[in-house]
């Protein structure tokens, strides 16, 4: 599975159920890459979403640990467990890829089950955090394979860092 994350500084993601900083092309090339493909999201990234609806021509898998929870154009479930055998079923010759799109703390625990990274590095530290997700270049297995130039979105640089896991 592919993490895809935009992190500040400190790797924080999120602020209050929102993200900290909306970069538009930024988020173009997060609909590019993930469309056509299947995206995992924790129940509150899910709720952040316009409108709480789901991304189309995705296939939006959401984790929650209430039983009742439903919506329309989402498959739901409720543990981390049932996500893998969900996948061989609905993507068993890995066709599509597998994206998990939020928040920290899905990213915390399917983190071992990933092998890739597309990080959004924003050059910033936000005040106001209250999210964030492992910080890749902490951890040993963690490698930079590709870095974009530095590009500027009015007041802050952001770069693309590509990571695998060795
Ligand atoms: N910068 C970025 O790239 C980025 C990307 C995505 C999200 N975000 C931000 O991140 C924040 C949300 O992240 P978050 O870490 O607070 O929440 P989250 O990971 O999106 O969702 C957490 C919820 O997932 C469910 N859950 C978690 N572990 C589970 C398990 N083992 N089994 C079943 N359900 C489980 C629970 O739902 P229930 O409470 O319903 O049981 C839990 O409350 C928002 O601010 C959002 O804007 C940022």
């Amino acid at each position: 599975m592919i993490l895809i994350f935009a992190v500040d500084n400190n790797w924080n993601i999120g602020y209050k159920g929102d993200l900290l900083y909306k970069i538009s092309k930024d988020l173009r090339r997060f609909r590019r890459i993930t469309e056509g493909n299947i995206i995992i999201m924790g129940r509150k990234t899910f709720e952040s979403l316009p409108d709480k609806k789901p991304l189309p021509n995705r296939i939006n898998i959401v984790i929650t640990r209430n039983k009742e929870y439903k919506g329309e154009g989402i498959i739901v479930i409720n543990s981390i467990e049932e996500l893998y055998p969900l996948l061989k079923e609905i993507n068993p010759n890995n066709e599509m890829e597998t994206f998990i799109i939020g928040g920290g703390e899905i990213a915390r625990q399917t983190l071992d089950k990933c092998n890739k990274a597309y990080i959004t590095k924003i050059f910033k530290t936000f005040e106001k955090v209250d999210t964030s997700m492992p910080n890749l270049d902490l951890l040993e297995n963690w490698k930079i394979v590709n870095k974009s130039r530095v590009y500027k979105d009015i007041d802050v640089a952001y770069q693309y860092i590509d990571y695998v896991k060795e």
